[in-house]
């Protein structure tokens, strides 16, 4: 079976007063339906990766791939239109910090309805049954009073949960949830995590999930891509983080506190230029 999502030597940059910015350089991987587990610092280029394969990147950056395939669709030359009916409806992504992706004067339930009405035509019965049922899905608990609350009357928490119901409403087949869960406190986050995980079981979506925490990452996701200055350096299955080879990767596992040990000084990663290279 071909895969949900083929990349292939994906390139962005941002031409800059100083000079161009190559924020992704080269990344390739596919994707079925499964979890994977983007990982790396702040500035390696994971979110500019996610918004690439969703058409989402600055107008004024440079996009180039040897492939960029999504169910048998060519991205690279699906038009403006192509890549607009197709964001939402069959690929969604929860952005980095949701609260600026929620229109703040428009109530949650009314922004809901729009989604969903903007790829289906559906009455306006059928589109609240199915909002509420959305917002009840991702654990909203009181689905009729947040239906008519405004972005600002919520909860970090319960903002992210709104934004994932948002993303699912229309039943993606591929979800780019970047740091979903990273405001939230560690209660809330395995909420988030267990909602996530549920809606791949049961839809069989396939799932990008990013972060910068290394061990959510594996304890989540099938198999993990290790990214470093806009290059993937490392692609492993889950289970066999322990086995990862690239200095990068052995550096972040040696960094993660594990309790019952004391280990003075802490480890410090210390970067190697010949990683970028
Ligand atoms: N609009 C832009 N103009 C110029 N450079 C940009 C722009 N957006 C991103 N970049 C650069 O692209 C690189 C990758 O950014 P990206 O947002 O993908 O990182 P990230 O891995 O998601 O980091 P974080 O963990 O902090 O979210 C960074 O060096 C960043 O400075
Ligand atoms: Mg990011």
């Amino acid at each position: 079976m071909s895969p949900l999502l083929t990349v292939e030597n994906l390139r962005v940059s941002f031409p800059t007063r100083t000079g161009e910015v190559n924020a992704v350089r080269g990344v390739s991987f596919t994707l079925g339906r499964e979890r994977l587990g983007i990982v790396g610092e702040s500035g390696s280029g994971k979110s500019q990766t996610g918004r690439a394969i969703m058409g989402l990147t600055p107008g004024h950056a440079k996009i180039t791939a040897d492939r960029l395939n999504f169910d048998g669709v060519d991205l690279l030359s699906a038009s403006k239109r192509q890549r607009r009916d197709m964001r939402g409806k069959r690929m969604a992504m929860i952005l980095q910090d949701p609260k600026y992706s929620l229109n703040p004067v428009m109530p949650i339930g009314k922004q809901i309805i729009e989604t969903l009405r903007t790829h289906e035509s559906v009455s306006g019965r059928q589109a609240r049954d199915r909002a509420l049922a959305m917002l009840e899905a991702v654990q909203i608990r009181d689905p009729e009073r947040v239906f008519d609350l405004y972005p600002h009357e919520v909860s970090g928490g319960m903002g992210q949960r709104i934004m994932i119901a948002m993303m699912l409403v229309c039943g993606p087949e591929l979800l780019i949830a970047d740091e979903p869960t990273s405001a939230l406190d560690v209660t809330v986050q395995l909420e988030v995590l267990g909602i996530l995980d549920k809606l791949v079981a049961e839809r069989g979506m396939g799932l990008i999930f990013v972060s910068h925490d290394l061990r959510l990452v594996s304890s989540f996701c099938d198999r993990v891509l290790v990214m470093y200055a806009g290059r993937v350096v490392e692609e492993l299955p889950s289970a066999n983080l322990a086995a990862a080879q690239h200095p990068y990767t052995r550096g972040l596992l040696n960094c993660l506190p594990t309790i019952g040990s004391h280990r003075h000084p802490l480890p410090v990663l210390e970067r190697q230029a010949e990683w970028t290279q």
